[in-house]
């Protein structure tokens, strides 16, 4: 493993992929990861949709008007969702298992991107959650919250720049503005 900073700091999103597929232990590790991501309560409501046809990943790269080209490209895609009915905190909960997704995906030297779903809308003004139930057949009470692409890296991006970040936003005791 990297050291885990380094990590953060190399981790781009990556929306290009070569044609690769990603190793089944890969993908078992990745699962791994979301399935120990913390939930409120330890509701572990999320559920994780893995897309690898070819054929479903053009579909679901038409769940909204933009943004979701890299769907189509991917090597394979999570699709996290969640049953809203079961925790109130459902965004955060789909949120970090995400997060916990795309930074095994480093980890393993593999790319990955968020693909937003949840308050997103279809060319024919269709909401985007709809569009990706209908079309991997989910219930309606499991919300997809995002999508994550997944792939071996064809593109290189500059790590984040550390010296460029917004200490700005930091505010120690309390609220002063710097
Ligand atoms: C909540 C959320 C929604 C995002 N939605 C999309 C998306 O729909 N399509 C896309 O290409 N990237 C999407 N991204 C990726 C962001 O554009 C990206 O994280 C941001 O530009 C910072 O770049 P970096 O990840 O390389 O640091 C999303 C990221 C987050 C956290």
């Amino acid at each position: 493993m990297k050291d885990f900073h380094d990590l953060i700091v190399n981790r781009r999103s990556i929306r290009r992929y070569t044609p690769e597929e990603i190793s089944p232990e890969d993908v078992k590790t990745i699962l791994e990861a979301a399935l120990m991501a913390p939930t409120s309560k330890s509701s572990r409501a999320w559920h994780f949709v893995v897309v690898e046809d070819s054929k479903q990943l053009e579909l679901l790269s038409k769940c909204k008007v933009s943004g979701a080209g890299p769907v189509a490209g991917c090597a394979l895609a999570i699709v996290v969702a969640v049953d809203a009915k079961i925790t109130e905190p459902w965004i955060e909960d789909a949120s970090i298992a995400a997060t916990y997704i795309q930074l095994q995906a480093e980890d393993l030297g593999l790319g990955s991107c968020w693909i937003q779903v949840k308050g997103r809308f279809t060319e024919t003004d269709l909401e985007s959650e709809v569009y990706v139930q209908n079309l991997l057949e989910m219930p309606d009470s499991i919300i997809p919250v995002c999508i994550i692409t997944l792939g071996h890296k064809a593109e290189e991006r500059k790590p984040q720049a550390v010296d460029k970040l917004q200490w700005e936003k930091v505010h120690i005791g309390t609220w002063t503005e710097r």
